[in-house]
């Protein structure tokens, strides 16, 4: 049985000053039941590493190259990103699929990178609001996991985040029975493309996560933690949301 997992999303933001609330996390959450994860912009991961080892919160990368090297000006590969120390990367974010046009093959590519550099892999997932709207939703979300999933993932090597994107940094969220359908329903295409391991998978909901709304959702099932992005970015915010979800 995996751990839950609280993630937190950086996005492009945060300085070496904000990696203080590395420091008030491990003091909150040092015996912690729950993996606790912060994803800051490439520049501040040597330093999180260091100043988070050896506690409970690990640190990861937010996309990487799927080449290992070579000349791909401005990118980093997964085996630069475990070389920061870096235990994680965030992949296919909807911000990247839309911004960079980022492909379910390239997501795919991407995370076999990741995990062949011994990186887990967050693969990120959802439906825009016309696509909820015209009733696609489930299909557009299916597609993705199928497109997205390298072969012979496992728990261990897996996490998979739901993030329907017109509740990312929006404040609006879906019905707890949407959450509950899609996770379902990812939960059974998991058990059907990876076997008996799909069902160790951690399902992460993202898209405006907070304290106020945080147990409520870990309630659901086949809901194994949250990926927060504006929520992450101070202590005050995400300790909340790790201690909901250690309680669920
Ligand atoms: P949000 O972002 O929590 O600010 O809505 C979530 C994400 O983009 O991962």
């Amino acid at each position: 049985m995996q751990r839950k997992l609280a993630a937190g999303n950086w996005k492009m933001n945060g300085d070496v000053q904000a990696l203080s609330m590395l420091d008030t996390l491990a003091q909150a959450h040092n015996k912690a039941q729950t993996d606790i994860l912060i994803c800051p912009p490439a520049h501040l991961l040597s330093q999180a590493v260091a100043r988070a080892a050896p506690g409970p919160v690990n640190i990861g990368g937010q996309n990487c190259h799927h080449a290992a090297s070579g000349a791909h000006t401005g990118d980093i590969s997964a085996g630069m990103l475990r070389e920061t120390g870096a235990t994680a990367v965030i992949l296919g974010h909807s911000e990247r699929r839309e911004a960079y046009h980022e492909s379910d093959a390239d997501v795919r590519a991407k995370a076999t990178a990741a995990q062949n550099a011994g990186l887990l892999p967050l693969v990120c997932l959802g439906e825009s609001l016309a696509e909820r709207d015209a009733g696609e939703a489930l299909a557009v979300i299916r597609g993705q996991l199928q497109g997205s999933v390298p072969e012979n993932s496992t728990g261990d090597t897996l996490v998979i985040a739901y993030e329907p994107i017109w509740a990312i940094g929006t404040g609006k969220i879906p019905s707890m029975a949407q959450i509950a359908e899609v996770h379902a329903c990812l939960r059974n295409d998991l058990r059907e493309m990876l076997g008996d391991t799909g069902a160790s998978v951690r399902l992460l909901y993202g898209g405006s996560v907070k304290a106020s709304n945080a147990a409520e959702i870990f309630a659901l099932p086949h809901v194994d933690g949250a990926l927060v992005g504006g929520a992450s970015l101070t202590a005050e915010d995400f300790s909340p949301i790790i201690t909901a979800l250690a309680h669920s």
